[in-house]
C-alpha cells in the first residue's frame, strides 16, 4: 500500500462510487417492511409521481431495472427478427444484449472523441429500412446533442429512446432530459439516486406507456397493486404474455428522499467534479472529458478521465492497478462493445469505430459520490501525481 506517500486523509479504501443515504431512508424502508405490504403499491406510485415532475414526462413506470426497461421497449416497439437497433458501442452491454434478446441486430455507431456522445451526424449514414429504433446516450451525466437526434427520427419515422441511466438531473437547453419523448433511468447502486436496483421507464407516448405497464407485470391489465384493492377482477386476464419487472415498494421507498435530495446531492457531486477538474489541470497525460457546450446542467454520474500511454508511460489498467494499490478504487465506462467477443463472433465485420476503441482503451472513472470529502479529491489526485512520477512522465 502507498497511502503515505499519496499524503491521503485516509487509510480506508475508498470506492469510485456510493449511495447517499441517510437514516431516514432507512426508517423508511423499515416502515414498508412493517406495513404487511412490500411488493408494488403506494411507495411505487409515489416515486413514479415524483419523476413525472422531476423528468416533466406524461407518463413514468416504475421497473426494476434499466435493462428492464429497454427489454419491454424493444417488445412494445415490436422489435425482431430482420430489425436493426442504433446505439453506441461505447455504452453499458445491457442496450445491445436486449437488443439480441429481442431477435434484432445491433449496429453500434460512434462517439465524438471528446465527449464519448454520439450525435445525428454520427447516427444518420447506418439508417436503413430495417432500422427499427434509436437508443442515444445522455453520457457519464452529461446531455446528448438530442435535437438533431429527434429531428433525424422523425424525417426517417423511427422513434428514439434517451438511454437516460445515467442522467438523473441532468440538463438539456433548460429542460430535464427526458422531457420530450422516451427515456429510461436507471437506479441501480452507483447511480446518482438508487432503489438498491431499479428502473424509470419515462413517455409522453398514452399508448406506449399502457403496453409498457401491462407487460412489466404478467400482460395483465392491472398490476400487483390494484389486484389488492379490487380482488380477482374480471379485468385482470393476460392481455399477451408479459414479464416479471414490477418495482416493489421495498425498494422504491429508498428512492424517495434521495429524488427529494437531488438537486443537493448532484450540486455536491458539481463540487467534486470542479475541484477535479482544477486540481488535474496540469497533470500531463491525464485528459478529462469535455463538457458538451449544449449542456444546461450536467449532473456528474462519472468522473471520466482519459490515460495517455504515450505521454504517461503507462497504459490504463496498469493505472488503475497502481491506483488500487493507493487504495482508490475506480471503474471503467466503457469497454466497446462492438470489440466483446460474444459481438466479435457473432456480426462479424461491425464497423471500426476510431473514437469509441481510442478511448475503450484509455478511460478510466475516478471516485466520485455526493459524500465524498474534498480531502479525498487531493488524496485521488496526489496518488496519481505520484504514479506518473514513479513512471518518470512527471517530475
Ligand atoms: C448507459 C447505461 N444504460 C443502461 C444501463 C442499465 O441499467 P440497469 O443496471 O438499471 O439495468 C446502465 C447501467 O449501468 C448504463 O450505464
Amino acid at each position: 500500500m502507498h497511502n503515505a506517500k499519496a499524503g491521503g486523509t485516509q487509510n480506508e479504501f475508498l470506492p469510485f462510487s456510493k449511495p447517499c443515504l441517510l437514516k431516514e431512508d432507512i426508517d423508511a424502508v423499515t416502515e414498508v417492511l412493517q406495513s404487511g405490504w412490500i411488493t408494488t403499491g403506494i411507495k411505487c406510485q409515489e416515486l413514479e409521481e415524483i419523476f413525472r415532475t422531476t423528468v416533466g414526462c406524461k407518463h413514468a413506470i416504475a421497473l426494476t431495472s434499466a435493462t428492464a426497461g429497454m427489454h419491454l421497449a424493444m417488445l412494445a416497439l415490436e422489435i425482431g427478427a430482420g430489425d436493426e437497433v442504433i446505439t453506441p458501442s461505447m455504452t453499458w452491454v445491457s442496450t445491445a444484449n436486449m437488443i439480441v434478446a429481442a431477435g434484432a441486430k445491433p449496429v453500434f455507431v460512434d462517439v465524438e472523441r471528446d465527449t464519448l456522445a454520439t450525435t445525428a451526424e454520427k447516427i444518420e449514414p447506418f439508417i436503413t429500412e430495417r432500422t427499427k429504433l434509436i437508443i442515444p446516450v445522455h453520457f457519464a451525466g452529461a446531455p446528448v446533442d438530442l435535437d438533431p437526434i429527434l429531428e433525424l427520427g422523425k424525417r426517417h419515422n423511427i422513434p428514439v429512446i434517451e438511454d437516460a441511466a445515467h442522467a438523473l438531473g441532468t440538463y438539456y437547453k433548460n429542460q430535464h432530459v427526458g422531457t420530450k419523448g422516451t427515456s429510461i433511468f436507471s437506479l441501480h447502486p452507483i447511480k446518482n439516486v438508487t432503489t438498491g436496483e431499479g428502473g424509470i421507464f419515462c413517455t409522453n407516448n398514452d399508448d406506449l406507456a399502457e403496453r409498457i405497464r401491462r407487460l412489466k407485470f404478467h400482460g395483465l391489465a392491472v398490476d400487483a397493486f390494484d389486484r389488492r384493492a379490487q380482488g380477482r377482477s374480471p379485468q385482470a386476464e393476460v392481455q399477451e404474455p408479459g414479464f416479471k419487472y414490477n418495482m416493489p415498494d421495498l425498494n422504491a421507498v429508498l428512492g424517495l428522499g434521495q429524488m427529494r435530495r437531488l438537486s443537493q446531492t448532484n450540486e455536491r457531486r458539481t463540487r467534486i467534479a470542479e475541484l477535479y477538474q482544477e486540481l488535474l489541470r496540469d497533470v500531463d497525460g491525464i485528459m478529462p472529458l469535455k463538457i458538451p457546450t449544449h449542456t444546461s446542467l450536467h449532473s456528474w454520474h462519472l468522473y471520466i478521465v482519459r490515460i495517455m500511454p504515450e505521454i504517461t508511460g503507462l497504459c490504463r489498467d496498469e493505472f488503475m492497478e497502481t491506483l488500487k494499490d493507493y487504495g482508490i478504487g475506480t471503474g471503467i465506462h466503457f469497454k466497446a462493445i462492438h470489440k466483446q467477443r460474444f459481438y466479435r463472433e457473432t456480426f462479424p465485420g461491425l464497423n471500426h469505430l476510431g473514437n469509441t476503441e481510442w478511448n475503450s482503451e484509455r478511460i478510466c472513472s475516478l471516485p466520485l459520490f455526493p459524500d465524498m470529502p474534498p480531502q479525498d479529491v487531493s488524496r485521488v489526485v496526489d496518488a496519481i501525481k505520484e504514479t506518473l512520477k514513479q513512471k518518470g512522465s512527471i517530475t
